[in-house]
């Protein structure tokens, strides 16, 4: 089954919900679906990088300002349906440095235009405000991911991520809408984090997704080893959470193409008309890429 093509951005301005766990964790569940992914890194703190044991030199910020094209700053992962766009600190100038170029809310998703076709899934990974990077984000993206922690003030600031998105929809990106909220760092024995969670669902009903994350030590060791939680520990609650998020997506995109093939992604092959395949610079797997089990052939336990 083919699915339409889908670019999500992971967004919340508020630090530390969850997003980059989101981010890095959702793209490595579509790859084990055999869904060719991009993760893209717009964070100039390049913790999704280094979630993947990336360090690149050239990366997102040289595609931005037009040093290169996006397709030279790709590398392979570990997972072979799984792409990145890396980040890096040069990223926290771009902020200022696009203020003054022509369509500067518009830079990632042109530059981005070669490479959509090549991939079902893009997912990118937003910086902790509501700046310039965040609103190319959502200029690009199809749909929003917005990860929520379960604590006393996760719906602080809220309103104003939405007023966001609905000006970007009026304004800049029609087809923008709220994929939904995922529930991030639960912890269904303490009561605050169940009553967060209730009300939460009692405010936006089904816009909140039914699989919900649940606080779990796994996730937070598994970016010091450069893995996504499926490679480091794929019998955790946290690899099966976000297997279960990554289902609850995939539900919901509607087959368009039945007949193709599953898209040859990976070192192996470039998945565009053109065959070269994508810069190599700081890949962490180009060697013995993993092939994963897909969501049901994992254990829940
Ligand atoms: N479900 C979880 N269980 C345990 N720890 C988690 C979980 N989700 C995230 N963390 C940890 O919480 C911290 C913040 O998570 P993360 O980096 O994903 O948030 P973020 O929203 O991307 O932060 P920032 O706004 O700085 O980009 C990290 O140390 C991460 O490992
Ligand atoms: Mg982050």
């Amino acid at each position: 089954m083919v699915s339409r093509r889908r670019v999500f951005a992971v967004v919340n301005q508020k630090g530390g919900v969850g997003k980059t766990t989101t981010a890095a964790n959702l793209a490595a569940s579509f790859a084990a679906s055999e869904r060719a992914t991009l993760l893209i890194d717009l964070d100039p703190q390049a913790n999704a990088s280094s979630a993947y044991g990336v360090k690149a030199t050239t990366h997102i910020y040289d595609a931005l300002i037009g040093r290169c094209v996006m397709k030279d700053v790709v590398v392979t992962t570990e997972l072979r349906y799984l792409h990145l766009i890396p980040s890096g600190r040069d990223l926290y100038g771009a902020e200022v440095e696009l203020i003054s170029t022509p369509h500067r809310e518009r830079r990632l998703d042109v530059a981005l235009a070669d490479l959509r076709d090549a991939y079902e899934i893009v997912i990118i990974d937003c910086p902790p405000s509501l700046g310039l990077l965040t609103l190319n984000a959502l200029v690009a993206a199809d749909a929003v991911v917005i990860p929520m922690q379960c604590e006393y003030y996760a719906l602080e600031g809220l309103a104003g991520l939405m007023e966001t998105i609905e000006a970007v929809r009026r304004e800049l990106n029609q087809k923008l809408t709220v994929e939904g909220i995922v529930l991030t760092m639960a912890d269904p024995r303490n009561t605050l984090s169940r009553q967060v969670e209730a009300e939460v669902r009692s405010h936006f009903g089904d816009r909140v997704f039914t699989a919900v994350i649940p606080r779990n030590v796994r996730l937070s060791e598994a970016p010091s080893h450069g893995k996504p939680i499926l490679l480091y520990d794929i019998h955790s609650k946290g690899a099966v959470a976000y297997l279960h998020l990554a289902e609850e997506i995939l539900m919901s995109m509607r087959p368009v193409t039945p007949g193709l093939g599953p898209p040859t992604v990976g070192s192996r092959r470039w998945p565009t008309s053109s065959q070269d395949p994508p810069s190599s610079q700081g890949q962490p797997g180009s060697q013995g890429q993993t092939e994963l089990a897909t969501p049901e052939q994992v254990n829940d336990r």
